[in-house]
């Protein structure tokens, strides 16, 4: 199974449904962390109470970069094959997002390209969209704009707050992220396998390849 690392700051309700999506029979990945910046985060007591390994700092007072080394090595003792952003709610330091390039991913919640960034659910009803929804993209150093890897869309009904859309987005996040992540280490885990066995070939044939 392919180890993932979560990284959550609050609720942590993404991360509850990346758990559980683990603990069906078949899942092709495994949670082997939950590290938070937020000590008090309640995602954390969840975890714990799960029997999974977490790890804590909190930010207040650290320079971003002391913060995101000290996440980068917890991350790193987890041994992890991807990590996976859960509502974590402060930005990377392109030193660490270059460490964990192609192997760490986030979940937003628009429709990106649309809405980077906050606020998403009222920009999409002030604009008088039909749809918000929600994304999964790789992590890059600029904000919310690396590649997509799944999106699932949410009606916007007469009536809906900011509030009331976000609720629906959540639901469809709780759907969207362990689908999305158990196809992208999948990939990857195909990926390796294909290149050990064209190593493999190679060194046998070398005249082949
Ligand atoms: C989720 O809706 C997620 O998409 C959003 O925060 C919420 C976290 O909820 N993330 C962002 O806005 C990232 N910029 P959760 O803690 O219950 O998973």
């Amino acid at each position: 199974k392919a180890r993932v690392a979560i990284v959550i700051s609050g609720e942590g309700s993404n991360m509850a449904a990346l758990l559980y999506a683990s603990r069906l029979p078949g899942s092709v990945f495994e949670i082997v962390l939950v590290a938070s910046n937020n000590p008090q985060a309640p995602g954390l007591a969840l975890a714990e109470a799960e029997g999974v390994p977490t790890w804590s700092l909190s930010h207040k007072g650290v320079a971003r970069d002391e913060f995101d080394e000290a996440l980068h090595e917890a991350l790193t003792a987890a041994r992890p094959d991807a990590v996976a952003l859960a509502g974590y709610m402060r930005l990377l330091t392109p030193a660490f997002v270059e460490r964990w390039q192609g192997r760490l991913l986030n979940i937003h919640p628009s429709l990106l390209p649309n809405y980077r960034g906050l606020d998403t659910h009222q920009r999409a009803l002030d604009a008088g969209d039909s749809h918000g929804g929600c994304s999964v993209h790789l992590v890059t150093e600029e904000v919310d704009a690396g590649e997509v890897l799944g999106q699932l869309p949410v009606a916007i009904r007469a009536g809906d707050t900011a509030e009331s859309l976000a609720q629906r987005v959540r639901l469809a996040e709780h759907q969207l992220y362990p689908a999305t992540l158990a196809a992208y280490v999948s990939r990857h885990q195909d990926a390796g396998w294909i290149e050990r066995q064209v190593d493999a070939i190679a060194a046998t044939f070398p005249e082949v390849l």
